[in-house]
């Protein structure tokens, strides 16, 4: 319990963490990996868990990652420490990563999945429902396509097909047809009127899920994690301990099953845990968390 609340103030202490770190004592607790190991941080955001982690093991190396450049430059200059590598990349290319930096297998990786609270809390990021701001949603701003032009070259039954099946909601043909007719949709604004048009009533749920769809999509999150988890057995080390945050059930499913499924990782026990009653008042952000943990055999 000490340990945990050290581990909060020090995350708390770093200046770039306006992202509160979810569950931070329990992942420290699991994760503890040998002196001299190699961490990997698959998603350093704010650099909350990435602080804690360092703060906690100070013999062990860190490789840290994360999409948004801009995630990278605030972590790289507030983490100054010559134990840290810190890389703009997707989490699917760590294998090349731990290659060409010449680093051996990992004894302990976290995966903190979805957005942080500073992109979601950024207008010109185009994530949340409730800010104004342009359409875009890419975790990196410099490649890809954002999402008001994924909406422009895709047809009404594809973005049906995007929200029900990434979005999980039910009334994904009025909410497409909607957004067709409401083209050009090119800010947060354009779509939430057009989503509201479609739901009447009651729309935060339908809007969140129409904005995670359109997120997932946009950054190929599902495709990523896919490729995540077919190679995370080639990079870690036997005994290695790794643990993902999931934050809606399709990413939390494939976790399970690829911890259930692949012989080269058994599911820690327990399997999961949730944030405290306490944390969830703390952070109401945390609510939906889930921390499904595997160790390497
Ligand atoms: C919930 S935040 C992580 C917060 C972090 N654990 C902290 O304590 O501040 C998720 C981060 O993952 C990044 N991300 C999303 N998909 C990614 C991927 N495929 N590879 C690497 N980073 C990714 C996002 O850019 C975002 O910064």
């Amino acid at each position: 319990m000490a340990l945990q609340e050290s581990v909060r103030e020090v995350s708390r202490s770093v200046p770039v963490a306006r992202h509160e770190p979810v569950m931070v004592g329990e992942i420290v607790d699991f994760l503890r990996p040998a002196a001299q190991a190699l961490v990997v941080d698959g998603t350093a955001g704010g650099g909350g868990h990435l602080a804690a982690l360092m703060a906690a093991f100070p013999g062990a190396r860190f490789l840290a990652v994360d999409l948004d450049p801009e995630a990278v430059r605030r972590v790289g200059e507030t983490l100054d420490d010559e134990r840290l590598e810190i890389i703009a990349s997707g989490f699917d290319c760590i294998p090349e990563l731990l290659a060409s930096h010449g680093l051996g297998g990992a004894a302990a990786a976290l995966f903190d999945l979805g957005l942080s609270s500073i992109q979601l809390d950024d207008a010109e990021r185009g994530f949340a429902h409730s800010l104004d701001g342009p359409l875009d949603m890419r975790f990196d701003r410099g490649t890809g396509v954002p999402a008001s032009e994924l909406l422009e070259g895709m047809s009404e039954t594809e973005i049906a097909d995007l929200v029900y099946t990434f979005g999980q909601e039910g009334r994904s043909r009025s909410i497409a047809r909607e957004i067709v007719r409401a083209r050009p949709v090119e800010t947060t604004g354009d779509l939430a009127r057009a989503v509201c048009r479609a739901v009447r009533g009651r729309p935060v749920k339908p809007l969140s899920r129409v904005f995670q769809a359109l997120r997932m999509a946009v950054n190929d999150e599902p495709g990523r994690l896919a490729r995540l988890l077919s190679g995370l057995p080639g990079w870690t080390l036997p005994g290695a301990r790794v643990a993902f945050l999931t934050f809606h059930s399709l990413e939390d499913r494939a976790v399970k099953r690829f911890f259930i499924d692949d012989p080269a990782f058994t599911p820690w026990d327990p399997p999961w845990m949730a944030p405290s009653r306490e944390e969830i008042r703390r952070n109401p952000r945390s609510r939906s968390a889930k921390l499904r943990m595997g160790v390497r055999s």
